[in-house]
């Protein structure tokens, strides 16, 4: 951000943590990594100006001491950089450590805006692990800053491809007619990675795939794809949206057929071999987290009434890819011999979100040559890489500007995520009563169950 200009030159950095370290040793950590990540040449004139601002504060969350260490070393800041006390606070740290945090920041006076000065703090998801839990945190996060003023991160929000879909939908004539139930099929949202816990465990082992996944970044992505234009592109028109379509979400009736779990057993990886998650380091060798998830979801709106929205995520799949698929109804009438459309399957417009960033449309085409007609599927694509030579910003780099800036949109509100909640709890809840999750071979595509659960409703999960 430094390097483009978008920081001002009285940025200063403050960490505060436990760790013994020196404000040396923090400020070569900073640097590894800002080299190592740096999407522009690392310019060391930037650095130095970014290097001056940069102080760390040793301590506790239980220390009020430490606190007021960083009140005091931020108050110096102030004064010596001129950032005029603008702060914001994020918290990457464990979710049952927000309540203390924030009573900490607001007994050192760290937490209230002051006159002319802005206070703000990223809240890291999860927000709690169920909707009392995330009521809970909510409740105490806002005794102590101003609603206003909290800003939850969602990252998927920050992807390109992901604004991208406002674009796609809300830019163009030739989507929207047909973005609904008399033509589209099926949803798949899915998001899959090649990675294990990776060194994760602590934090994901007793959280499961469909509270660190599905509960924000699927939501939000169905809430993008399914919801009506906005009014506008701020903040309170899009969440309108966005909540209209999470309110409007029905469960299934059986949720054994239409939701599916999986905990991934040992396999390879390409050419590594790779232990399952029982032997991962870390884990309860009698763990019964999930590792995959699969859910169907209806919305019950007139758009879309009777299109099912297949959500799925996983660790140690076949390839690390995220997207949304949405799925056409066949032609009504195919006036071919049947024989010549044995390779056609359904239209399909997908929108891939990562890694390699654009959007598929996927139809039918004449083979060419023969004297009968004969019809087969192709794929028409627009990939960033090759019509934007504007680099794609880091989501966490758009979403920390935004808080910088004071820009909303991006963030999803207490509202949405309660709502996500009251959609995942009945499915945890359900999976509570189960046991042990079906196993899978890493660098495979999940449990035989999610195959399954598609095939009931007649359809097949897309091999991206
Ligand atoms: C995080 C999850 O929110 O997203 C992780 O907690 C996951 O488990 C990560 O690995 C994936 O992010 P991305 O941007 O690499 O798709």
């Amino acid at each position: 951000m430094a390097n483009r200009g978008l920081l001002p030159p009285s940025f200063g950095l403050t960490g505060f943590a436990r760790r013994d370290w020196t404000e040396d040793h923090f400020k070569e950590f900073v640097k590894e990594n800002v080299e190592a990540h740096c999407r522009t040449p690392f310019k060391d004139s930037t650095w130095k100006q970014l290097a001056d601002g940069i102080r760390f504060v040793q301590g506790t969350f239980d220390d009020p001491k430490a606190f007021e260490r960083l009140s005091d070393t931020v108050a110096e800041l102030d004064r010596d950089r001129g950032t005029r006390g603008n702060h914001a606070f994020y918290m990457s740290v464990p979710p049952r450590a927000f309540p203390q945090v924030s009573r900490q920041l607001a007994d050192c006076g760290l937490a209230k805006s002051t006159e002319g000065a802005w206070r703000r703090v990223i809240i890291e998801k999860p927000f709690g692990h169920d909707l009392a839990s995330a009521k809970e945190l909510d409740r105490v996060v806002s005794e102590v800053f101003d609603p206003s003023s909290v800003f939850r991160i969602d990252h998927y929000l920050g992807k390109e491809t992901v604004q991208n879909m406002l674009a796609l939908r809300f830019a163009n004539a030739m989507y929207e007619p047909i973005w609904n139930s008399n033509y589209v099929d099926h949803v798949q949202i899915t998001m899959a990675e090649d990675i294990g816990v990776a060194g994760r465990a602590g934090y994901y082992d007793g959280i499961g795939a469909a509270r660190d996944v599905i509960q924000n970044h699927l939501l939000q992505l169905m809430a993008l794809t399914a919801m009506e234009e906005p009014v506008s592109f701020s903040a309170a028109d899009l969440t309108a949206e966005k909540t209209k379509v999470l309110s409007a979400v029905r469960l299934p009736k059986d949720l054994a057929a239409h939701t599916a779990r999986g905990q991934y057993a040992a396999g390879w990886q390409g050419s590594h071999e790779v232990v399952g998650y029982l032997d991962e380091k870390g884990i309860d060798p009698a763990s019964i987290t999930e590792t995959y998830a699969a859910i169907r979801l209806d919305v019950d709106t007139r758009r879309w009434a009777g299109v099912p929205f297949y959500l799925r995520t996983g660790k140690r799949l076949g390839k690390r890819v995220t997207e949304i698929a949405v799925v056409f109804k066949r032609a009504p009438h195919l006036p071919f011999e049947s024989t010549a459309t044995k390779e056609l399957g359904k239209n399909a417009i997908v929108i891939r979100v990562q890694p390699d960033e654009g959007v598929t449309m996927r139809f039918g085409s004449k083979v060419p040559g023969g004297t009968s007609m004969e019809v087969r599927d192709v794929s028409m694509d627009f990939g960033y890489g090759r019509s934007f030579t504007e680099s794609s910003p880091e989501a966490y780099e758009r979403l920390i500007l935004d808080v910088l800036l004071g820009d909303p949109p991006l963030f999803p509100t207490t509202r949405e995520v309660e709502l996500s909640w009251q959609i995942l709890d009945p499915i945890e809840e359900f999976w509570s009563t189960l046991g042990q999750p079906q196993p899978y071979r890493s660098g495979t595509w999940g449990p035989e169950e999610a195959v399954e659960m598609l095939a009931r409703d007649g359809h097949r999960w897309r091999m991206p």
